[in-house]
């Protein structure tokens, strides 16, 4: 077996992560990212994020086709840091699973992968955005959007996080983004750490109740917005517990495999796919509570 010149053997085999199976999993293909969102739990002390990338291409598609065939993983979800850094890698290891989505900040354009779903990162209008993502960021990924084929067979839809912060400008979000040619307009909430004091978490969850109903009413305007009501429900501060449980004892998401890279380029699996340091008590990922909702009417 060749040795990459970091030492790390081109067919090295993936860590041991149990026999189990998971039907989704999401791999972080790099660390590196171009912005510097405030936000980001990636890049909280406590989750790996070293950004030099020492797995090769060649390494990770070997590994997560081993990963693939031990747990049986159907869907993978491809991020990072920036997924598009690695653009060529990323598109061929979405071949590799029965559904791919990646989730990517537009920066370097909309990648063409018909039959597979890609979430575009925007923050909130022009304005807002660009504070958090940078400057021009949010024209950058208009331009993006715009100039590709809607026809590829690409499935496209933006993505909001709704901070505490950026929540006053939410209905103005929607208003810029309502006739862009994309597939639907999400929204998730922030997932805080376990001692967050940032201006991105509510200082309780009945602040939150306030945005999630905005959310609500937003949807009622506007078909486009991809939220299930049912879902956004089960987020209100006298049931979220239920889905979410204080340490993610019912948090569907953690069903899903989390890989990280850490030290010397070993996939980690952390503690859920928000990384290390997290507060389920106030967790705001939507496919959580979407999770719990499908579970409550599939039972
Ligand atoms: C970590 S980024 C990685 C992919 C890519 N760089 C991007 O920005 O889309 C994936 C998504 O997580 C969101 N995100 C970052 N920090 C978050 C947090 N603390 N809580 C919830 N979502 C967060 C981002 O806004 C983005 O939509
Ligand atoms: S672009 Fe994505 S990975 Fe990079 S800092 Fe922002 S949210 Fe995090
Ligand atoms: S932070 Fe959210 S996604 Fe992570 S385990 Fe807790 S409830 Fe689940």
């Amino acid at each position: 077996m060749g040795a990459q010149g970091d030492g790390i053997p081109v067919l090295a085999e993936p860590p041991d992560f149990g026999q189990g199976d998971y039907r989704s999993a999401l791999v972080l293909v790099t660390n590196a990212c171009n912005l510097t969102c405030p936000h980001c739990f990636v890049f909280r002390d406590e989750t790996p994020h070293d950004p030099r990338d020492k797995l090769r291409d060649a390494t990770l598609l070997h590994q997560l086709r081993v990963l693939r065939d031990r747990h049986n993983i159907k869907s993978m979800l491809f991020m990072g840091g920036e997924p598009m850094i690695r653009r060529n890698l990323v598109l061929t290891a979405m071949d590799l699973f029965e559904q791919s989505s990646i989730v990517t900040n537009g920066t370097y354009g909309i990648p063409s992968v018909p039959g597979h779903l890609v979430t575009v990162s925007l923050d909130g209008p022009p304005e807002y955005n660009d504070q958090v993502r940078g400057r021009d960021v949010f024209d950058k990924v208009r331009d993006a959007i715009f100039a590709r084929d809607p026809g590829d067979g690409t499935t496209v839809i933006l993505q909001m996080t709704i901070t505490r912060d950026n929540a006053p400008h939410l209905e103005e979000y929607v208003r810029h983004v309502a006739d862009w040619p994309v597939d639907g307009i999400a929204f998730t909430f922030y997932v805080p750490s376990s001692d967050d004091r940032s201006v991105f978490v509510w200082k309780d969850l009945k602040e939150r109740d306030a945005v999630i109903r905005r959310l609500l009413k937003l949807k009622r305007q506007f078909p486009q917005i991809k939220a299930n009501v049912g879902a956004l429900e089960l987020m209100f501060s006298d049931v979220c517990l239920e889905s979410t449980g204080t340490q993610g004892e019912n948090c569907l998401l953690k069903s899903t495999l989390p890989l990280y890279v850490g030290e010397n380029g070993r996939l980690e699996r952390t503690f859920c796919c928000y990384g290390n340091n997290v507060d389920c008590t106030r967790c705001g990922a939507y496919a959580v509570f979407n999770g719990a909702y499908h579970r409550k009417f599939a039972a």
